[in-house]
């Protein structure tokens, strides 16, 4: 089965049990008012899927937001549910690892799907967009499962991830600025550890 197969059939199903499903995505909320953006700033949500991340930004007032997800059914359903406010919003069908940015991101966040990426071919096209697409001054906030956390998320393997492996498999174009721990609990009752990290292009 490809990629896109497989997260049309997860999400196709219900979603609302997923795992990795979060009402409110606090960590990252925290993480991207962190950075002090302008509310016109370029904001990529990567495999951002049904997340409900767009609809808080939205609220916070930001007007610039991108969400692309492999997965056409998960994007209809963040778009079904936001009614009309989706409309400025710019939803893409894409895979992270070869696809065509429309613009540049002054920030680039990614939860839970740069650890799909078990081979090295995928990780180096997946970061020479982050690479050509966030410009020097620009975000990234990236959350994986952790170290000891889960070692398969929907039934794909996933490679965890610290603070200091995280920062140092993106590379050297990033500065680590902040890191931090969470235990998400899942919809199911369980927990999952997972490592978010906050990086600046330089
Ligand atoms: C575990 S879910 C996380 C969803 C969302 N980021 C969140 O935190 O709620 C993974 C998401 O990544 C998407 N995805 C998986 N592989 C992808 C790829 N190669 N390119 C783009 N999206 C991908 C899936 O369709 C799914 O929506």
């Amino acid at each position: 089965m490809t990629t896109h197969d497989h997260w049309q059939q997860i999400l196709g199903s219900d979603p609302s049990g997923n795992s990795w499903v979060q009402e409110r995505p606090g960590l990252s909320l925290e993480m991207i008012a962190a950075c002090g953006l302008g509310k016109d700033a370029g904001i990529l949500d990567m495999g951002g899927g049904a997340s409900t991340l767009v609809d808080f930004l939205l609220a916070d007032g930001f007007s610039n937001i991108t969400v692309a997800d492999i997965s056409e059914t998960s994007l209809e359903l963040a778009q079904k549910r936001l009614g009309e406010l989706a409309k400025p919003v710019q939803w893409i069908v894409a895979d992270a690892c070869n696809w065509q940015p429309p613009h540049k991101f002054d920030l680039w966040h990614d939860r839970a799907v740069f650890h799909f990426l078990t081979e090295d071919s995928d990780r180096k096209a997946y970061k020479q967009r982050l690479y050509d697409f966030v410009p020097i001054g620009g975000f990234l906030i990236m959350a994986t499962f952790a170290i000891g956390g889960p070692t398969k998320c929907s039934g794909l393997d996933i490679v965890q991830y610290d603070a200091q492996s995280l920062a140092n498999e993106i590379g050297v174009g990033f500065v680590l600025l902040d890191s931090q721990l969470e235990t998400h609990t899942t919809p199911g009752g369980a927990s999952q550890n997972f490592q978010y990290i906050r990086m600046q292009r330089v």
